[in-house]
């Protein structure tokens, strides 16, 4: 008789998955070269030849079919370059969707502004343009569009709100590097896009991130956001003076991405194309078998997200299905049929103990005017949060076998959810 292997049957797939990330010689040879190369940082000096820095922001601009991008250190610090870059400062106003990671949200905090929280569509997860607009203030200066889940957000539908109450606005795209909606890129419809590029993500370095954007003036000043107030030179300098020049046309810090990561992440953007196709293809025949499970329901998808960014595979299940139990035992069941952590989405913001500015004396008095007021619940977040079940997006870089052992590991939990 067929067992769980969480109670100790013969798991449904027991040989291994695909690592991530992942490299090869040519990757240890493009580190090695910028090793040698005797400069590691895009603030050291001139040696005659671009840095890795430049070249992987240009290669990434055209990625995303934008004219301009910055390389930056974090998708965090991308977020709070872009808010700088847009004028964002004290007591302004930044919505903020309620269901994504935490550093959403600090970013407004960090440039002295009041994330104001908004629940997301309970079909996709993402913010929606009427949720938007009724959150709107004559306070609201901006809002951070998250495209997560598979999914974006409705750009068309959010940049006409914006547009009519004119409010900038910034897509992070931490988890949506190559999404397509209409045949435009994920960042290359907001006033500036968001991306980091850490372990996890599908275009990594480890740490490093990027800004990207159409408008000449928000270039240069995130460049000088990001570099102490210097930029890019007009023309070269001599060999040994320092590469960027002072400008100081709006005060910086440093969130400069170092060379050897710029070099890995030219490797990694090379590769990224087909691991995008692979993954969206895997996410389409998921979807498609899934749904046919009692209790399982893919999330919905938009006819004009034409391709999604696959950052975690995301499936929700239905409360009652599963014999009822709970998401976390469901999840466990799974992992333990497939070797691979099964894991939630990360926490709403509202409930997530990482969100937490009261404990930071420079943030009290943001946390007194929080808005909307503390207690607030959000339906659709909470109901996502209790009932998605996640797979890491290298599952979905695995050949079709794998994949079919993916749905047979759900038939077999929903199967035996009685013995959960
Ligand atoms: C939605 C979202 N925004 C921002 C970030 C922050 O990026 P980083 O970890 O590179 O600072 C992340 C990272 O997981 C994220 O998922």
């Amino acid at each position: 008789m067929e067992v769980l292997a969480l109670t100790g049957g013969v798991p449904v797939h027991a040989s291994g998955w695909p690592t991530w990330p992942r490299f090869d010689a040519a990757t240890v040879a493009a580190v090695t070269e910028a090793l040698t190369s005797g400069r590691w940082t895009v603030t050291g000096a001139w040696n005659g030849r671009e840095t890795y820095e430049r070249t992987f922001a240009r290669r990434f601009a055209e990625f995303v079919g934008v004219p301009y991008a910055v390389s930056t250190d974090h998708g965090s610090s991308s977020l709070i370059l872009a808010l700088e870059a847009l004028g964002i400062g004290a007591g302004d106003e930044v919505i903020v969707p309620v269901l994504t990671w935490v550093a959403t949200a600090t970013a407004v905090l960090n440039v002295n502004a009041i994330p104001v929280f908004v629940d997301v569509d309970p079909d996709t997860g993402c913010l929606r343009a009427e949720d938007l607009e009724a959150a709107i203030t004559d306070r609201t200066k901006a809002v951070i569009v998250v495209h997560l889940h598979c999914r974006m957000a409705d750009m068309d539908a959010i940049m006409a709100v914006a547009k009519a109450r004119g409010l900038r606005v910034v897509e992070d795209c931490a988890q949506a590097h190559g999404a397509r909606w209409r045949g435009t890129m994920a960042g290359a419809f907001g006033d500036i896009g968001a991306f980091s590029m850490q372990q996890g993500k599908v275009l990594t370095a480890g740490e490093g991130g990027a800004v990207v954007t159409h408008d000449a003036g928000l270039y240069e000043r995130l460049q000088q956001l990001r570099a102490d107030g210097c930029r890019y030179p007009d023309v070269a300098p001599a060999p040994g003076e320092p590469y960027l020049v002072d400008a100081g046309d709006i005060m910086g810090t440093n969130g400069c991405l170092g060379e050897l990561q710029a070099a890995l992440l030219l490797d990694q953007l090379d590769r990224l194309e087909p691991w995008l196709e692979t993954r969206a293809a895997s996410a389409a025949f998921l979807d498609g078998e899934l749904a046919r499970i009692p209790g399982v329901r893919p999330l919905a998808r938009s006819p004009h997200l034409q391709r999604p960014s696959i950052f975690e595979y995301a499936v929700r299940r239905i409360p009652d299905a599963f014999g009822a139990k709970s998401t976390a035992v469901v999840r466990a069941a799974l992992q333990a049929e497939l070797g691979v952590r099964v894991h939630e989405p990360d926490r709403p913001l509202h409930q997530n103990v990482l969100y937490c500015p009261e404990t930071k004396e420079r943030y009290r008095w943001i946390a007194a005017q929080a808005r909307p007021a503390a207690g607030t619940r959000f339906p659709a977040a909470e109901e996502l949060y209790a009932n998605l079940i996640l797979l890491p997006h290298r599952v979905l870089l695995a050949d079709r076998a794998a994949l079919h052992h993916v749905v047979e590991a759900f038939a077999k939990v929903a199967a035996h959810s009685e013995e959960l």
